[in-house]
């Protein structure tokens, strides 16, 4: 069972160069899994909130390629925020967590990639389910 200590940073590579960075990130290397899908979220309105739902077997990786916002992240016991506003930082959030991203600043980009593909019945969109599933040792 996955806790907030299991969610961490990865810096990514980066080339600095005067033609404009580079940055890059490949299966099971600085991704520890195999990436199955990919989306993105963009033109998010000021004051919105995007994502607050948990996957059952879902892990990702988040890296905000352009702005800022915070991902909230809840074990069920604590909660804990990260700050976003670096192209070459990836946030690493395995499954089995509540997720939540907010204060998304102006022209934000957030890429995401998974690692299984999209199933609906992989969402679990009701916090007091959650609670009780990670309560019950479930997810
Ligand atoms: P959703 O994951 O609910 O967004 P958020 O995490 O911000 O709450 O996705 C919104 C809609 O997009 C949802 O109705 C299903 C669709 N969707 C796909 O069809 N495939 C995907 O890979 C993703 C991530 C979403």
């Amino acid at each position: 069972m996955s806790t907030i200590d299991d969610v961490r940073i990865i810096e990514l590579p980066k080339f600095l160069d005067a033609r404009g960075n580079l940055s890059f990130a490949e299966n099971f290397k600085q991704i520890p899994f195999e990436i199955k899908r990919t989306y993105w979220i963009y033109d998010v309105p000021g004051g919105e909130n995007r994502g607050g739902h948990a996957f059952r077997e879902n892990q990702e990786l988040v890296i905000a390629l352009s702005g800022a916002f915070d991902v909230i992240v809840d074990d069920g016991v604590k909660k804990k925020t990260f700050s976003l506003n670096r192209s070459y930082y990836g946030l690493y959030i395995p499954n089995g967590l509540w997720r939540t991203m907010e204060n998304f600043s102006t022209n934000s980009f957030a890429l995401e990639f998974g690692s299984v593909n999209y199933l609906p019945e992989d969402y679990i969109r009701d916090y007091d389910e959650f609670l009780k599933m990670k309560k019950d040792g479930k997810i």
